[in-house]
């Protein structure tokens, strides 16, 4: 079938785990191999429009007003395609309100909107748990940039990726902390996720134990998260990234994502812990820290960053909603 012309826009936030995901397990579909517990931020989002328009012999696409590589999302596209019986080609313009590829989290926020986007405008009406799924294959992240507050992505152990999908745990405002990202680079990140978590098994010696663990990292923190126990909360959250670029390192070739500022701004932060203000930190595949503020501390620990030797910019969050259309 063809679409003759069909549009739809949608929000999308990014989000960050406290909980960290890294590893896939075999085969396609880009499944997990562990779980994971993230947050998603209010202040950092992304708005898509895709139009299905049937005079496109091919799709296009356009990020923050530049013609961008549709390598990535004709497959995911197809998935849509499919699903929705048309093989209507697409326009994409997408937006971030943040510095995209630096390591906040854009293909999150992106392919969570891209889905949502993608299917409305393809006159799908999916569930949340299904755009869940489908955002899943673009970015394992984005499967939970569709809920809001605090969200848990579940590993599953289907083959067909039916069970892996996120769920929500809490909303924003159940539990208003707050998250400061301080900005070290703005350069785009050198190794992406997905190469840098491919084949792990061959790759670090670690990745076993990381594996292993993770079930019992994930309960820990569900359980703080319910009873909001912030210091437990924040204790699990610099675990799981200290072991997350524990595993980076030992992995070959070794992945270290850090530069000096990244470094003084963890000690920053646990500085500021040890002189009372409830903030610990977390990073991903990228040189960004991100402090989780317990509510009403994110201003102190915004304006104490913002003077670490290195740190170009802070961004001061609330938690956001979730995934929607906007037009
Ligand atoms: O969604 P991906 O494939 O870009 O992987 C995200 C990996 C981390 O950001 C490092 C961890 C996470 O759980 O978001």
């Amino acid at each position: 079938g063809t679409l003759i012309m069909s549009q739809a826009t949608a929000r999308a936030h990014s989000n960050i785990a406290l909980i960290k995901y890294w590893g896939k397990r075999a085969g396609p579909r880009n499944l997990p191999a562990v779980g994971s517990i993230s947050v998603t931020l209010g202040a950092l989002y992304t708005d898509t429009t895709v139009v299905f328009d049937d005079t496109l012999s091919a799709d296009c696409a356009q990020l923050d007003d530049k013609p961008a590589d549709t390598a990535r999302l004709t497959p995911f596209l197809d998935l849509v395609r499919a699903r929705a019986g048309i093989d209507t080609r697409a326009s994409i313009v997408s937006a971030n309100n943040f510095p995209t590829g630096a390591g906040l989290a854009s293909s999150a926020s992106g392919f969570a909107a891209l889905s949502l986007a993608a299917t409305r405008a393809a006159g799908l009406e999916l569930d949340a748990r299904e755009l869940s799924i489908l955002s899943r294959q673009g970015s394992g992240s984005a499967a939970r940039s569709i809920f809001g507050g605090f969200a848990e992505m579940h590993r599953g152990t289907r083959d067909d990726g039916s069970d892996a999908f996120a769920e929500p745990m809490l909303e924003p405002e159940d539990w208003p902390v707050e998250i400061v990202v301080a900005i070290t680079d703005t350069a785009t990140k050198s190794v992406n996720s997905s190469i840098g978590m491919s084949h792990l098994d061959e790759r670090s010696d670690y990745y076993q134990a990381w594996v292993d663990h993770s079930e019992s990292d994930l309960a820990a923190m569900r359980d703080a998260i319910a009873a909001r126990d912030f210091e437990t909360v924040g204790a699990l959250t610099e675990m799981s990234c200290l072991k997350l670029h524990g595993l980076m390192m030992s992995t070959r070739p070794g992945l270290i994502y850090w530069n000096p500022a990244t470094v003084a701004a963890m000690h920053a932060v646990r500085s500021l812990r040890e002189a009372g203000t409830p903030v610990y930190f977390t990073i991903d595949a990228g040189p960004q820290v991100k402090a989780l503020c317990a509510p009403g501390h994110g201003e102190a620990v915004a304006r104490e960053l913002a003077d670490v030797p290195g740190v170009l910019e802070t961004r001061r969050t609330a938690l956001g909603p979730a995934a929607r259309v906007i037009a």
